[in-house]
């Protein structure tokens, strides 16, 4: 209790410590304790006397034993959690018997920690555990890393050894995105660098490993974090309806305009109700507060929207990724939908594709076409409707969801959203007071001048799979057949219409975007609009489409990453190979493939000539009037 009430006062930093159990993760735990003068008074003479009684030296690792033994009773979750103080600030130890309690703890939330401490053995070096406690950090998104390497008394605190190790695991960590913000050498045993510097290694300058932790930031206060009031429902008093809900995090005054998620609708807040009534009227609230909320225009709000300030908003998505622990019966299979709740919303969410299963004991990891119970595995979740949500690494509290399937909790995950965009931007209609006006000339009178229908024929495909060969080869024939027809290039848009646009998800999505109206434009006018794009996403090729529903075909140039990594037409396979293009489709950036294209041209199987034959007859009979509709003259 007095840690509790001290804690409401300091600061506190939650920690989770990693290592292979032989690689001193005790020691150093009993070290910290010790050495930071955290113990009960009278535990360390507990226990050397009793490690006499045995007959056994006195070890450090002896103290978490203890600890750990007296926390066994009554613990409602798998998790432990040893608290000790430096004087900056006090610490608590997130610790679990085994990486599946400890995984599971923290991605379903009952758990979470905002840094780690990585133990290596100076002696054994980089180990295959070591690695997968690296993605272990990967995998949590936890971005605060030390890693000490320990025993350093055994290497006889050998600098090179040091450096050796360090190098080989911070390129490593790299790889995976995590980057650690210390690599300390220490020796838990001798007490070398715990606490203070230590004075046997004069070539280290760095901190000791509670220097690095005083360091680190702790998660601010919830109050502090951008608004999300998650609606929990819409009631009618009198002329009033009052959005109630419990306030996640932030605080919300009246006067505020505020945005409702997905719909993307704005208003202003007018009241806010004393909530239940018993409480005093207020004009402001905080995050852990459940609120009644009046606004100043009646806007359509309901159960399952977001409010949120217009600046720092959630994300819009109906795709993003997830790292989650499966917990039902019957193993996750692709394809399936299951029911998605975050916060307030329920939604459909189909299993997209498995990026890895992940074992939980030895966190190896594979690729495998269902996630079994107890498994952590890597996937891309697709709803059917645009969703509000927030990414795990930026705000802990509210990126996190459930998963049901049939009646009950199968899974919990935390969101990322890696490779993909927020489609806020691409939804978002910004102009008012417009009204439609008709064309002057129809869609039959252009089909009846130019002998064929207007329509867009949709390239979609990796870099290299042949996009721009066919089409451009289409072009001409179809020109020669006296089709009004042309191509729009990726690589030629990208000089003029969308120079302003780079690669990321969003620039990307916004190129397709752009390119689906601007196809749709030249159907409009008559023409055969052919387009290469690679265009990844499954969901901006589905607004291309419904910018011209009618006469949309989506074909697939299909080649696979390896194909058209041998090909490499302009080399860029190999740059992104090297890391010199980041965010490289197919290689570290996704390619959605089509589900239901309309054609797919597979050009690993097929030469240029037969792929052209197939199109020039799917095009005749799609867009080809017959010669009796044709306007004579
Ligand atoms: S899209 O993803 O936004 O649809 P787009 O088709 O316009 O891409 O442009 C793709 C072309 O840009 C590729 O053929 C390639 O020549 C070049 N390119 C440059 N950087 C990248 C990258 N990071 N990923 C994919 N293509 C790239």
């Amino acid at each position: 209790m007095s840690q509790l009430t001290e804690s409401a006062v300091r600061d506190l930093l939650r920690i989770v410590i990693v290592g292979h159990v032989d690689h001193g993760k005790s020691t150093l735990v009993g070290r910290l304790l010790h050495d930071t003068n955290s113990l009960p008074a009278g535990k360390v003479e507990e226990i050397r006397a009793m490690s006499e009684r045995r007959g056994m030296p006195f070890e450090y690792a002896f103290l978490m034993d203890a600890l750990q033994a007296e926390r066994d009773q009554g613990i409602t979750i798998d998790t432990s959690q040893i608290w000790f103080n430096s004087s900056k600030r006090n610490y608590v130890i997130i610790d679990a018997p085994g990486h599946k309690e400890f995984l599971k703890n923290m991605i379903t939330g009952a758990a979470q920690s905002d840094a780690a401490l990585l133990i290596i053995d100076a002696v054994e070096g980089v180990r295959e555990q070591s690695r997968r406690h690296g993605y272990l950090l990967h995998l949590l998104g936890i971005r605060q890393v030390a890693v000490a390497i320990n025993k350093m008394d055994l290497v006889d605190y050998s600098e090179a050894r040091f450096q050796e190790i360090s190098h080989e695991y911070r390129a490593y960590l790299t790889e995976l995105g995590v980057t650690p913000t210390f690599i300390l050498p220490v020796s838990a045993r001798e007490g070398e660098n715990i606490v203070t510097r230590s004075g046997r290694m004069s070539w280290y300058d760095g901190p000791s490993i509670v220097g690095a932790l005083d360091c680190f930031v702790s998660e601010p206060l919830s109050s502090n974090l951008p608004l999300r009031l998650p609606v929990q429902d819409v009631y009618k008093f009198d002329e009033r309806r009052i959005i109630a809900g419990r306030i996640e995090s932030g605080r919300i005054s009246v006067g505020d305009e505020i945005l409702f998620s997905p719909s993307n609708k704005t208003a202003k807040v007018k009241s806010i109700e004393a909530w239940p009534s018993s409480q005093p009227v207020r004009t402001q609230a905080a995050a852990g507060y459940s609120v009644g909320i009046t606004l100043d225009e009646q806007i359509f709000a309901e159960r399952g929207d977001t409010i949120s300030h217009v600046i720092n908003a959630p994300i819009e998505t109906d795709v993003f990724r997830a790292r989650l622990f499966w917990l039902g019966h019957e193993p996750m299979t692709l394809g399936k939908m299951y029911k998605l709740k975050l916060n307030t919303t329920e939604a459909q969410v189909q299993l997209q594709k498995i990026e890895a299963v992940i074992d939980t004991g030895d966190l190896s990891s594979a690729a495998a076409t269902r996630v079994e119970r107890n498994q952590v595995a890597e996937v891309v979740l697709r709803a059917r409707r645009m969703l509000a949500l927030d990414a795990f690494n930026d705000k802990p509290a509210t990126g996190r969801f459930v998963l049901v399937d049939e009646y009950d909790i199968a899974g919990g995950g935390i969101i990322s959203m890696d490779g993909y965009a927020d489609q806020r931007q691409l939804i978002t209609k910004r102009s008012t007071n417009i009204v439609q006006v008709d064309q002057g000339v129809s869609d039959d009178e252009r089909a009846r001048m130019n002998g064929h229908r207007g329509g867009v024929i949709w390239f979609t495909g990796l870099s290299g799979a042949g996009k721009s060969t066919l089409s451009m080869e289409l072009e001409r024939r179809l020109f020669e057949k006296g089709y009004s027809v042309y191509v729009l290039d990726g690589d030629n848009i990208r000089f003029g219409l969308n120079a302003n646009l780079g690669f990321s998800p969003e620039d990307r999505s916004e190129n397709i975007r752009r390119v689906g109206e601007v196809a749709a434009l030249f159907a409009r006018a008559g023409m055969i609009a052919l387009t290469a794009f690679i265009s990844p996403y499954r969901s901006d090729r589905d607004r291309a489409r419904a910018a011209m529903p009618e006469r949309f075909h989506e074909v697939y140039v299909k080649a696979d990453v390896q194909t058209c990594e041998t090909r490499d037409p302009k080399g860029l396979y190999q740059k992104a190979r090297r890391g010199e293009i980041k965010e490289f489709t197919g290689v570290s950036a996704p390619y959605e493939e089509p589900e239901a294209a309309e054609l797919v041209i597979d050009t690993a199987a097929h030469s240029i000539e037969e792929c052209m034959a197939q199109l020039i007859a799917y095009i005749e009979a799609n867009f080809s009037l017959r010669a009796a509709d044709r306007k004579p003259g």
